[in-house]
């Protein structure tokens, strides 16, 4: 089945990125969705199981890049969708759920930022049901550094493409943008839907 791309408006409420920065970075977006349908096409076609072997084949190529490109368009969508709106401010339900995990939401927040400066891909604010806890993973590759039955609820993207054209390198910018214009709403909704 084919990988749809989505349509994500920019919008003048989405101020953690501007415009420029936004349209750049959905072109990444839309080459991740174009390379899982390729890929899922090889898959299809068959391709050379005989050959497969881990130091090099066309079938660990076709592998590798399944998780990169798949992980790829998933982390992007979690993203664009969880940015800027006017709901700036978790609510009561969301204040709890992290405190619960966390001890309070200040201290979620601490650790989300220091998870999001040591990260070279990816911060995930995750639920991970085996432990029944709530993580900041952090991801330097799409598919390196994610737990397996981890449900997310919030996503960064630390990638320099995702600021380097509106920040240049103050990465602290920002993360402190993206901070201030979370769309809780969003948030909230993943959290009652687990
Ligand atoms: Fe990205």
């Amino acid at each position: 089945m084919e990988i749809v791309k989505l349509n994500f408006e920019y919008s003048d409420d989405v101020t953690v990125i501007n415009r420029e920065q936004f349209e750049a970075h959905m072109r990444l977006y839309e080459g991740y969705v174009n390379k899982i349908n390729e890929i899922d096409g090889l898959l299809a076609d068959d391709p050379d199981l005989e050959g497969a072997n881990s130091t090099y084949s066309e079938f660990r190529g076709i592998k590798r890049g399944e998780t990169y490109a798949l992980n790829g368009v998933i982390l992007h969508e979690f993203y664009f969708e969880n940015i800027g709106s006017n709901n700036n401010e978790p609510d009561e339900v969301v204040m709890n759920f992290l405190s619960r995990f966390f001890g309070s939401y200040e201290l979620w927040q601490e650790h989300f930022v220091a998870t999001a400066k040591a990260s070279r891909g990816w911060v995930i604010l995750c639920y991970d049901p085996r432990s029944d806890s709530l993580r900041n993973l952090s991801l330097d590759l799409h598919d390196y550094g994610n737990a397996a039955m981890s449900i997310p609820l919030l996503v960064l993207d630390m990638y320099e493409h995702a600021y380097f054209l509106q920040y240049a390198d103050n990465k602290a910018e920002y993360i402190d943008n993206f901070m201030k214009n979370i769309d809780w709403s969003v948030v909230k909704d993943r959290i009652e839907s687990m």
